[in-house]
């Protein structure tokens, strides 16, 4: 995919409930780029057969003993846990995670949402929370309104279309009801967003509310005073990148009040990267 193709092609249908329902953090809308994980590399990932999480199989529960053997068993619930070895180069990543399960939100997944935009150096790395029905539906993230929003705001700074940007979230697979994932879920699903930064090498990373914020930053500090002030995220490789806080465009929906403070926060990291 060529750096910078940023184009959104946000279909919506549906997402003003989704955007209710999530209550101000993440929940999709509009696109950016090409995914680069998208449908086929779910199909690709299954084949591949990459290992991830999936240690601990259906075998384990003993289910399908007490049923007779005939229809298949449910899955049992599934404690999340960190996969041990996530890979090293960025096609394998993908299928890993495609074909991940590692915690409780394989199960009700339609597909990973792996990120999109540009994987050649790109010098901003937006984080959301994690995919919403729209973009489980598609296999991209910010899908609907809320990513229609961040173009806006990544427009309105000229990030947008004069860098290079990759959208990503801290799970890559949809909360059921678009709940905020659970800590567990999250601390399974990191390794994957860690190699995604070490392979990406951005200049700098916009974490978009709270959940990606206090994951990425490893505290448990309140959000307002993660704002305003750029931070600096160690990578695998021991160097460091700039990240700053800022308001979730899901949020900035239903409180256009605060748009005016992402702009700044924006513009902070701007100052950093450019
Ligand atoms: N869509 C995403 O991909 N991430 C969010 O945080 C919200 C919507
Ligand atoms: Fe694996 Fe992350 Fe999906 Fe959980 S959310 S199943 S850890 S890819």
């Amino acid at each position: 995919m060529s750096a910078g193709s940023t184009t959104p092609v946000g279909t919506v249908a549906g997402v003003a409930g989704e955007v209710a329902a999530k209550a101000g953090v993440g929940v999709g809308a509009s696109v950016p780029g090409r995914a680069a994980g998208g449908a086929g590399a779910v199909a690709a990932a299954a084949a591949a057969a990459v290992a991830s999480g999936v240690a601990a199989g259906a075998a384990a529960s003993g289910l399908g003993a007490r049923r007779g053997g005939t229809a298949a068993p449910e899955r049992p619930p599934r404690p999340a846990q960190p996969v041990a070895e996530v890979a090293q180069e960025w096609g394998a990543l993908q299928a890993q995670v495609a074909a991940c399960e590692a915690c409780g939100l394989c199960a009700k997944r339609r597909q990973a949402v792996f990120g999109a935009g540009a994987v050649q150096a790109p010098r901003w790395l937006v984080v959301g929370e994690a995919p919403g029905e729209q973009d489980d539906r598609h296999g991209e993230p910010f899908q609907g309104r809320a990513g229609m929003l961040l173009q806006a705001m990544l427009r309105a700074t000229g990030v947008v279309p004069n860098q290079p940007v990759y959208y990503t979230n801290i799970v890559k697979c949809r909360p059921v009801g678009n709940r905020t994932p659970r800590p567990e879920e999250i601390q399974a699903c990191l390794p994957y967003l860690r190699r995604q930064i070490a392979l990406l090498a951005p200049a700098g990373i916009v974490a978009l509310g709270r959940v990606a914020a206090q994951a990425l930053l490893d505290t448990e500090a309140d959000f307002e005073s993660l704002r305003g002030q750029v931070h600096r995220v160690r990578k695998e490789d021991g160097g460091e990148v700039p990240l700053v806080v800022t308001y979730h465009p899901a949020l900035l929906l239903s409180r256009p009040q605060h748009k005016a403070g992402a702009w700044r926060d924006l513009n902070l990291l701007r100052a950093v990267v450019a």
